[in-house]
């Protein structure tokens, strides 16, 4: 079985230019919830000043319908964002540091180290709340300012993260550029250490080869968790050039056609990012709806 994370509403959303109204957020959201999806990033509880499209994320998760069975999430960087977490009751929370410093310095004003010892807290108050814990570590492969990243950088990064008492680590190709050989340098690295069930890989599809590399990781080395965005929406206004996040309807259809298990329909991924297109910018990402076959 496939886990997929649905992260459209949080890393879609938070680099669009445009202002999203708060009852389309809560619509996108409602919809998602409704296409078998089973883990949803619903917003962040970052500095509105460090990105303004999430300030409203304490208003859109109070106003969700939750469906049942399915996990909602949001980022915390520090304890302030664990206290506005607590009060809109989330599921799951997820921590966020990075391989490179200089990405993680301009995206949390921290070093890696003093990013770890920010999360001690807010990962043991957590788990004393009882939720669940994602730590992500974006840079894993290529960092915007510092170039390749080699795997031994990141290794130290995921077992910090584990012996805090993250649940599960979320690899990010912040900037869409890893191919399949430098996924396989760090999930051999990383494997030998840690169980595939604890590893998430989070591609966004700068070069076009997120799928690729989500195939790789999944015949090759057994990983079943993979984050996608509805439409292809994504990025980071802390890491300049990266494009949107795999596109879910995208990566449903070319796993379920090579047999995974995935409780998920691509059509309706697909209508989710659709009724959002007309708040946005620019076409949707997906090559769904670049596509021009009707889609049943
Ligand atoms: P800082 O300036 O060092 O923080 O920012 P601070 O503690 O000095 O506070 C500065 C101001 O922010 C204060 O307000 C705080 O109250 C406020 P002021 O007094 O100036 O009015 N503040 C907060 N407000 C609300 N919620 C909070 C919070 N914390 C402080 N939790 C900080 C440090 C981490 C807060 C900031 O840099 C930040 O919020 N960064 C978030 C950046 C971000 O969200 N980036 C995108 C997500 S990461 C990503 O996209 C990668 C990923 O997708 C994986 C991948 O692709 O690789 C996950
Ligand atoms: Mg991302």
């Amino acid at each position: 079985m496939i886990r997929l994370t649905e992260v459209g509403p949080r890393d879609g959303l938070q680099n669009e230019k445009s202002i999203i109204p708060l009852e389309t957020k809560v619509a996108f959201i409602n919809t998602l919830s409704q296409t078998g999806l089973k883990e949803i990033e619903a917003g962040a509880f970052v500095s509105a000043k460090a990105i303004p499209q999430m300030a409203d994320s304490d208003e859109v998760i109070k106003r969700i319908d939750r469906a049942p069975g399915v996990i909602y999430s949001a980022l915390v960087p520090n304890e302030a964002g664990l206290d506005r977490a607590l009060t809109a009751k989330v599921d799951k929370i997820a921590v966020f540091t990075a391989a490179s410093e200089t990405f993680n310095q301009k995206n949390i004003r921290a070093t890696i180290k003093e990013s770890i010892e920010r999360f001690r807290p807010v990962i043991n108050r957590a788990k004393a709340a009882r939720l669940a814990i994602r730590g992500y570590v974006s840079t894993a492969f290529h960092c915007p300012y510092e170039g390749a990243v080699a795997p031994e950088r990141v290794l130290p990064v995921i077992e910090e993260l584990l012996a805090l008492g993250a649940d599960e680590i979320s690899i990010g190709d912040t900037i869409g550029k890893a191919n399949p050989d430098e996924v396989r340098a760090l999930l051999e690295l990383t494997l030998k250490k840690f169980s595939a069930v604890r590893v998430v890989l989070h591609f966004h599809d700068t070069y076009g080869r997120a799928i690729e590399n989500a195939l790789t990781a999944w015949k090759e080395f057994g990983v079943t968790g993979f984050d996608a965005s509805a439409g292809g929406l994504g990025g980071c206004p802390y890491a300049p050039g990266a494009s949107g996040n795999v596109a879910t309807e995208d990566l449903l259809e070319v796993f379920k056609k090579q047999g995974a298990e995935i409780p998920a329909q691509s059509w309706a991924a697909a209508n989710a990012a659709q009724a959002l297109a007309n708040h946005l910018d620019h076409p949707l990402r997906s090559r769904w709806a670049k596509s021009n076959e009707p889609h049943g």
